[in-house]
């Protein structure tokens, strides 16, 4: 046989394998294809034009009875929004995970944690932080309260503590009962409100220097009772101790 002179089968062989070569290049060719086709039955979702989550926004929040503009990523949690953005620094950070309860302020009157919602969430609403309850140079009857009765040692906790107590009166006003409430259906008054319903009710908010006799005391002398004078609850707990 001369050279170049193909073999019996030798062309349907290079046929062949020409075929084959053409098939698994396409096969190679095709995931990008098809992976267009199905990016583009389910696209990913982008955001729309102008959307809040596109870098930061600018937001106006009302506080303490004014309007304050900030300009924030939508992440930004209330709580850094007022100490970081607007220096309200009265609102404190003890656990920034919903745990301790010293950054509580108020919306709408109700309390929230304010390490756990986000500041853009609160456009419209009434913010009110512990800066927001004095009226100039006289105190709130309740920050009052907490001084005439001892009611803080380091002071880290008390801003929370104030702003849920005054929430808490609120709230008991309205008529809302609590699990310690002994019948559910009469909600208990604020002249009558028991030492456990205090406790419970102010059971969001830690205090870890343990100052609880004199911030009970306070919320009974808000709420017109007569509190036990702070060295008299003093003396109480040291005799409970003793007996246990
Ligand atoms: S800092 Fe918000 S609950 Fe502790
Ligand atoms: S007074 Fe110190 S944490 Fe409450």
């Amino acid at each position: 046989m001369q050279q170049g002179q193909e073999k019996p089968g030798e062309s349907s062989r290079r046929r062949f394998l020409g075929q084959a070569l053409t098939a698994a290049s396409a096969a190679m060719a095709t995931p990008p294809l098809l992976h267009a086709v199905e990016a583009s039955k389910h696209p990913e979702p982008q955001p729309a034009e102008g959307s809040p989550i596109q870098g930061e926004t600018q937001i106006t929040l009302q506080i303490n009875g004014e309007p304050r503009t900030v300009t924030l990523e939508p992440r930004v949690t209330l709580l850094d929004a007022l100490r970081e953005r607007l220096g309200l620094t009265g609102s404190k950070k003890g656990c920034d995970h919903g745990q301790c309860g010293a950054c509580t302020v108020l919306i709408d009157g109700e309390r929230v944690y304010s390490c756990l919602t986000l500041a853009v969430m609160q456009v419209g609403k009434d913010i009110t932080t512990i800066e927001g309850l004095a009226r100039g140079d006289e105190l709130h009857p309740v920050q009052a309260a907490f001084i005439q009765n001892d009611g803080f040692q380091c002071g880290y906790c008390t801003p929370g503590q104030i702003c849920a107590s005054v929430a808490l009166m609120a709230e008991v006003k309205r008529g809302c009962v609590s699990v310690v409430t002994p019948d559910l259906n009469q909600p208990p008054q604020l002249a009558e409100l028991s030492e456990a319903e205090i406790k419970e009710r102010l059971s969001g908010n830690l205090c870890r220097c343990s100052a609880y006799n004199g911030i009970v005391a306070a919320v009974q002398q808000s709420v017109g009772q007569s509190p036990p004078s702070p060295a008299a609850a003093i003396m109480v707990n040291q005799s409970e101790e003793v007996r246990a």
